[in-house]
């Protein structure tokens, strides 16, 4: 049996009729650049995150960069953030000209430790931003209230996150601003690239919408220095097709993530996914742990079975990020936890049997057992 780490083409399938019609529409009123179908989009997923505002922009490393630069994150300010994530998060700290701060994750979430917040703060800190890894919220009481105490802005890296929840409140809610990817491969996915900041700050709203656009709120009057970060209509018009599906398709992972946790949840020599009291995860990523996972990786590609690894080096190992003092055994549990990550097929449209014959896989090949 074939089991791809991702299918977009089923998801295609089920609304390819839908998306056609967008389309059509798209290229019946020319509104390519901005315009209406990114409006309506911007409208509906405000409401979906129960924030007042959304400005679409043209991917979430954008998001996260015009967040910074709304915020006045600039030249010698410190954001703290964790190693343990996609480069994007610390690219748009640096592309503000401000320094990414790295603190350890939690070993059962593999989100940002609020523990070790309050050591890296000091006067140069100006924001936090907390990735919400795989599709799990962080902790965020803590972390908003250690950001207030300080007087420190809390933008949510929700790019994983579409729709998950803590304590009721959704991904990108809590924060001074939410910023997600829509990535063709996110729960929220674009067919091309795209991206949103969400907030509930007026002012934040029309400084990032002007930012997005040339610093220009009336045409060619510029207030600012601004970019070319517009969403395309086409991505508009189709995210706003896709959003109508968003929490069934979630909850199609969440019915994906509960079986393989029944599956692999007997096996002692890996770690399956936690979803923390008061939190909603929506599995962009079902990642499990075990050590060797290079020969179960590859055992399972001769299988049929498509894995990833998300991800490989911590940022602040990587050629990019490398910084005197930053070595290895800076950050114990995210190098630890990066060293073991292997991540299943995860997908709304994964049937129950590709899941168990992943899963018995897995079993024979850690266990040398076959499922019962
Ligand atoms: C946690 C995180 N932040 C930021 C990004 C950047 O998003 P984009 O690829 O849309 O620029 C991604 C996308 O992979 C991500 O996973």
């Amino acid at each position: 049996m074939k089991v791809p780490f991702l299918d977009l083409k089923a998801q295609y399938e089920s609304i390819k009729d839908e998306v056609a019609v967008a389309i059509q529409q798209v290229l019946d009123r020319t509104a390519f650049a901005g315009g209406p179908f990114v409006a309506q989009f911007e409208k509906e997923f405000a409401a979906f995150c129960k924030t007042h505002y959304t400005i679409g922009v043209g991917s979430g490393t954008e998001a996260l960069w015009l967040a910074l630069l709304g915020l006045g994150v600039g030249q010698g300010d410190e954001v703290i953030t964790v190693s343990d994530t996609f480069i994007a998060t610390a690219e748009a700290i640096s592309y503000c000209g401000a320094k990414p701060v790295f603190v350890d994750v939690d070993e059962k979430t593999y989100n940002m430790n609020p523990d070790m917040l309050e050591a890296a703060i000091n006067p140069r800190t100006k924001a936090i931003i907390p990735v919400h890894l795989f599709g799990q919220m962080a902790d965020m009481d803590p972390i908003m209230e250690i950001a207030r105490k300080h007087k420190l802005f809390v933008i949510e890296d929700a790019s994983q996150a579409h729709g998950a929840e803590y304590k009721g409140k959704i991904a990108g809610s809590i924060g001074d601003t939410g910023c997600f990817s829509f990535y063709p491969g996110k729960n929220l996915g674009a067919y091309g690239e795209a991206g949103a900041v969400v907030t509930n700050n007026a002012d934040l709203d029309e400084k990032i919408r002007m930012l997005r656009d040339h610093g220009q709120a009336k045409k060619y009057y510029h207030a600012m220095i601004g970019w070319n970060a517009r969403m395309d209509g086409f991505q508009g018009a189709i995210l706003s097709v896709k959003l109508k599906y968003l929490t069934a398709w979630n909850e199609a992972r969440r019915r994906n993530a509960k079986l393989y946790n029944e599956l692999l949840g007997t096996i002692d020599s890996l770690v399956i996914p936690l979803e923390s009291f008061n939190n909603k995860h929506v599995y962009h990523i079902y990642a499990i742990r075990v050590q060797h996972r290079d020969s179960l990786i590859s055992a399972l590609a001769e299988k049929g079975i498509q894995c990833g690894i998300h991800y490989p080096i911590p940022l602040h190992m990587q050629n990019a990020y490398k910084a005197p003092g930053l070595g290895e055994g800076s950050f114990p549990v995210t190098e630890k936890v990066a060293s073991e990550f292997v991540s299943l097929p995860m997908f709304p449209e994964l049937s129950k049997e590709q899941i168990g014959y992943v899963a018995a896989e897995i079993m024979k090949l850690t266990c040398g057992k076959t499922l019962g």
